[in-house]
């Protein structure tokens, strides 16, 4: 299985092919069946180590990292910038040699520099995982999220999706939209003209700023919240005013096909970007994305840590 897989580190999911996207969700597949048996654990990579390395707050993304290194059978240690020597002026890079020094094998890496994870990757020989690089890219969140449409639809080709609301600032939309066209799938961006403006459409993508006209054609609805913290200036009037016009209340859900699917990367703001019923309804597909991310995350650490010398 790993004999197409030909990269140590994952940075992004624009660089990756459909076949290697392909390989990465089939070899999550085994691995979800592994979460099924009595014994949920494999010895796939015992005898390495990985390195939890978040330099950014996250519940989702850590627990899972550290779970799939367990069911894997790693060796793991968890750092948080506040608990780093970072604080006192270290380097990233000293910082990940000094990790290198005591042999791990893997960094998962959250940074809020974009490109951070790839500083690391062409200056270390232990593989770099991508965790979330500011409003660059979150390549493992757009696997599952993948992952998540493939296993509730059957397919993700031919499909409509709709991601919406801070796009301009979210690495969860850009990693999505480099997967999903990859994988044949339509894709319209939707939120205020600040957040979504029209150059995205040089992606390949339809962008939108009429949520009304878009909810009653789609497959999928990705919401994401706004990025507050990487947000320089206000870019709409309010809270009030986003949620009167971009937000997914029950109302305007109506207008969803009974089958759409709802998604979010979490974190949610309730009655913000989601009306609350909505997030814990039948539509809602929120925690299978939690679930498979898992899954999701062991392949993605089996393919790159059999690169890893
Ligand atoms: N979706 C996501 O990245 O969540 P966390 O910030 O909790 O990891």
């Amino acid at each position: 299985m790993t004999a197409r897989w030909q990269r140590k580190d994952l940075l992004g999911l624009r660089e990756l092919s459909a076949e290697e996207i392909r390989l990465v969700l089939e070899t999550a597949d085994a691995f979800k069946e592994v979460g099924t048996r009595e014994v949920k654990k494999v010895p796939a990579l015992q005898g390495k180590t990985l390195v939890n390395l978040f330099i950014e707050p996250s519940t989702r993304t850590r627990t899972s990292f550290e779970l799939a290194a367990k069911r894997l059978s790693a060796d793991i240690v968890n750092i948080t910038a506040s608990a780093s020597s970072l604080t006192k002026g270290e380097t990233l890079k000293d910082t990940a040699r000094v990790l290198e020094a005591n042999h791990a094998d893997i960094i998962v890496l959250r940074h809020s520099s974009p490109g951070a994870p790839q500083f690391l990757a062409t200056r270390i020989a232990a593989s770099v995982i991508n965790a979330g690089d500011g409003a660059h890219e979150h390549p493992t969140q757009g696997l599952l999220d993948l992952y998540t449409i493939r296993e509730k639809k059957g397919a993700v080709a031919g499909l409509h999706i709709a991601i919406i609301g801070d796009i301009l600032f979210s690495r969860v939309a850009r990693s999505n939209v480099f997967a999903l066209l990859k994988m044949g799938a339509r894709v319209t961006l939707v939120g205020p003209s600040t957040l979504v403006p029209r150059e995205f459409e040089q992606l390949g993508v339809a962008v939108s700023h009429q949520l009304e006209e878009v909810l009653p054609q789609v497959d999928v609805v990705n919401l994401l919240r706004i990025q507050h913290e990487r947000q320089r200036k206000e870019y709409f009037p309010g809270l009030g005013e986003y949620i009167r016009l971009f937000g997914l209340t029950k109302e305007r859900a109506k207008l969803l096909k009974p089958d759409c699917l709802i998604m979010h990367p979490g974190p949610i703001n309730r009655g913000v970007e989601i009306d609350s019923e909505l997030a814990d309804g039948p539509q809602s597909v929120i925690l299978d994305q939690v679930t498979n991310g898992l899954a999701v995350r062991m392949a993605v650490l089996y393919l790159c840590g059999g690169i890893a010398t």
